[in-house]
């Protein structure tokens, strides 16, 4: 059997070749990062979830009309999408202090914010994805106005989707990243929501017990990754058939 031809390589997922012109597909490993790739580990089961978690919340955008790239689950890891530019810029969205907000603020983590704010990180890994301004995007043309005032519509419809679908399940979106990407269809530009959305790109509280149940539990040493990602799936009605439970993570390093 011929091998895929790898399109990229990142910390967290790999892309392949699509089926099709303009399609690719996602894999979704089990090795997780922190600290821009300082602390590692194999998290056996991560994978999967995510996949499953992100299908679950594209499906979900693309059935309330916001665009995404997600076209098909394929199995367990892999999922085909729609082969996008990716514009080089993380986009955050806080609803509540917490992370690098609160370090660079000084605020307590958990303090509400009187709306929600949306930050842009430039996406180099060996900068350490620096916060930049709307100025900075602008000046160095990695979006254009038109572009920046479009991601920030995406980012707050889906700030909104995802605020609500977790607390229908007792859980506090506190804040996430989203990637935006490009497509053209004919002639047409428009954006559309890329990369992930998971426990590896939100914080999530139980907001009962303010029990972390995403990356923060590896990040912070607080206990089993995948029984935290686990109990979101479970909570989301999105749990896969076979999952196997780890128990620690592994060092890759
Ligand atoms: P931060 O508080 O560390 O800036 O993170 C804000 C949000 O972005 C949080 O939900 C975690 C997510 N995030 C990523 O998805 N990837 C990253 O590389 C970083 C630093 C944060």
């Amino acid at each position: 059997m011929a091998r895929r031809k790898k399109i990229y390589e990142g910390k967290a997922k790999i892309l392949y070749e699509g089926p099709e012109p303009g399609t690719f597909v996602q894999y979704f490993k089990d090795d997780a990062t922190a600290f821009n790739a300082e602390k590692k580990a194999t998290i056996e089961g991560k994978g999967v979830l995510n996949n499953r978690l992100s299908e679950f919340f594209m499906k979900g955008l693309g059935q309330i009309g916001v665009p995404t790239h997600f076209l098909k689950r394929l199995n367990m890891r892999e999922q085909l999408i729609r082969q996008v530019e990716i514009i080089p810029l993380e986009v955050v969205v806080r609803n509540f202090a917490a992370g690098s907000m609160s370090t660079r603020l000084g605020l307590a983590e958990g303090t509400p914010l009187p709306r929600p704010i949306v930050e842009f990180c430039l996406k180099d890994d060996k900068l350490g994805d620096p916060l930049v301004s709307e100025e900075h995007i602008i000046a160095f043309g990695w979006a254009s106005q038109q572009d920046l005032d479009d991601m920030i519509a995406l980012a707050l419809r889906v700030n909104d989707f995802m605020s609500g679908m977790m607390l229908a399940v007792g859980i506090k979106l506190v804040d996430f990243k989203i990637e935006i990407g490009r497509v053209w269809d004919n002639d047409f530009q428009r954006l559309i929501v890329a990369d992930e959305i998971s426990p590896d790109s939100c914080r999530l509280w139980d907001i009962e017990t303010g029990q972390k149940l995403d990356k923060d539990v590896f990040r912070r040493d607080l206990g089993s990754l995948t029984d935290a990602y686990t109990e979101v799936a479970r909570r989301l009605g999105v749990l896969p058939s076979n999952v196997t439970h780890a128990t620690k993570p592994t060092p890759i390093n």
